[in-house]
């Protein structure tokens, strides 16, 4: 298996993909995408590929000649799900032979596991990493054509790799990359190990890229990085882009992750002076104890972080915080874990998502002693969960009766004369309409509340 990293070519990229076109092999694909955005992002690149080489999207995985998934690794349930999934095409593919499975992703970034599923598992026909994900179409062309297995994961990253193509899942709202990687290495978190340093695209194809969906009618897009605020190095440049972003007129623009120590007083100000920036942040917390943060490396102290929220929230009332909390990181006391408890009834996020942590190895606190048993951190999870839905459900009663612009998204899977939608600050409306309603923004009166969800009508 190749280790050494070889070069990122762009221009002989797209000429494997149009040889596989050229032989008009009508093949069907489908992608499993597991994880975050950036994920559901790298995943819309491999469409763009696929499609290049003539071949047609499926949604499910019995009716395709390809399929890849895409793995997360942040997690061990996530990883778990992963490898099941990727097992049970094993069946599948004995009553289809000629069936080709990828995988890629994240997950195939940690040391030894390409080798161990090359090993183990003849029926996978193709491994690549994150760093090489934009040679794709050559390995595929070596699979397809060349009827080889090809395992191939690269050990460090390249640069920004421009000019792929992308087939976008949402016509109306979109995935723009800033950065890739991160340099924080929060103890807990193996995303430094398997997405690499950060690497951040130039602003100008950023624009570009921008206003090509604003022409394509894209009416939402969410700016994406692992920590948006160390963008090109930190500083103002986020902010920067972010004015530049606006100055377009795409209707909606979100961002997403900010780290809490790296938000600037000139990012917060965007809240208030910005036409087009919702009034959405997601702003991961982990935890209230400054202990427990600072053994997560994360470089705030509680106060810290609550003085950010408040200067949000000064600048922006309306602001729809979310955030990220982890319950039962290596040697949390029951006392600090209630300090927890006590900075998210402090901050009164709009939502929160809650994990137990997960040991990754390799990572800091992998090896940090971890007294606290599974099923008392389970509890600690369920307390925690329990407060924010109450939180949540309070926040939610106190929109009735307003009027929110929303941008809908789909029908509702209960009811085929519902359709849900977002408002601005990010909080879900159903509501009665058609399926005509889907991509467009329309005014909703909210009239009740369920316990994650908005129920409105549409103002005439
Ligand atoms: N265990 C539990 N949660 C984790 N996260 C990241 N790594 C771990 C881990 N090892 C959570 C953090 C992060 C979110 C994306 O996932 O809260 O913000
Ligand atoms: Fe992981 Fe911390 Fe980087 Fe977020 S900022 S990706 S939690 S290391």
């Amino acid at each position: 298996m190749e280790k050494t990293n070889g070069k990122l070519d762009i221009t002989r990229q797209y000429a494997f993909a149009e040889e596989i076109a050229r032989l008009r092999l009508n093949k069907k694909y489908c992608i499993v995408t597991m994880g975050c955005q950036m994920n559901v992002r790298d995943s819309e690149t491999l469409c763009g590929w696929l499609s290049l080489m003539g071949f047609t999207e499926v949604k499910a995985r019995e009716d395709a000649d390809i399929i890849i998934y895409n793995t997360c690794c942040v997690r061990e349930n996530a990883e778990n799900k992963a490898l099941g999934n990727v097992i049970w095409l094993k069946e599948l593919k004995k009553d289809k032979p000629d069936l080709i499975i990828g995988v890629c992703g994240c997950m195939m970034q940690e040391k030894g596991l390409a080798e161990e599923l090359k090993r183990k598992y003849p029926f996978i026909d193709l491994v690549f990493g994150t760093h090489n994900a934009a040679n794709f179409p050559e390995y595929l062309s070596r699979v397809l054509l060349g009827g080889e297995r090809v395992f191939e994961v690269w050990d460090s990253q390249g640069s920004v790799t421009e000019g792929q193509p992308a087939l976008r899942s949402c016509r109306f709202s979109a995935f723009v990359n800033i950065m890739y990687g991160c340099n924080n290495f929060c103890t807990y978190c193996i995303v430094p190990y398997v997405r690499g340093r950060e690497r951040s695209r130039k602003p100008e194809d950023i624009l570009d890229e921008c206003a090509k969906l604003k022409d394509a009618g894209v009416k939402e897009i969410t700016l994406l990085g692992q920590n948006v605020n160390s963008y090109m190095g930190g500083g103002s440049a986020f902010a920067e882009l972010l004015k530049r972003v606006d100055k377009l007129g795409i209707e909606r623009v979100r961002f997403m992750t900010s780290h809490p120590k790296d938000i600037t007083d000139e990012l917060i100000s965007c809240f208030g002076s910005l036409k087009h920036l919702c009034p959405q942040l997601h702003l991961p917390m982990q935890a209230g104890d400054d202990e427990v943060l600072k053994r997560m490396n994360r470089r705030y102290t509680i106060d810290a972080y609550m003085d950010k929220v408040r200067r949000v929230r000064e600048v922006c009332p309306e602001i729809g915080l979310t955030t990220d909390i982890i319950a039962g990181f290596p040697g949390e006391t029951r006392a600090q874990f209630e300090g927890t408890l006590r900075a998210v009834e402090q901050a009164r996020f709009d939502s929160a998502y809650t994990f137990i942590y997960s040991p990754r190895e390799g990572t800091a606190a992998a090896k940090y002693p971890d007294p606290v048993s599974i099923q008392e951190k389970t509890e600690w999870l369920e307390e925690l969960i329990a407060l924010q839905l109450g939180i949540t459900a309070d926040m939610l009663k106190r929109q009735t009766g307003k009027t929110f612009p929303v941008l809908v998204e789909s029908m509702s899977l209960r009811s085929e004369s519902t359709v849900g939608g977002k408002t601005p600050r990010g909080l879900m409306v159903n509501f009665p309409g058609g399926r005509d309603l889907i991509g467009r923004i329309v005014d909703v009166r909210i009239t009740g509340a369920g316990k994650n969800t908005l129920k409105g009508e549409l103002e005439e």
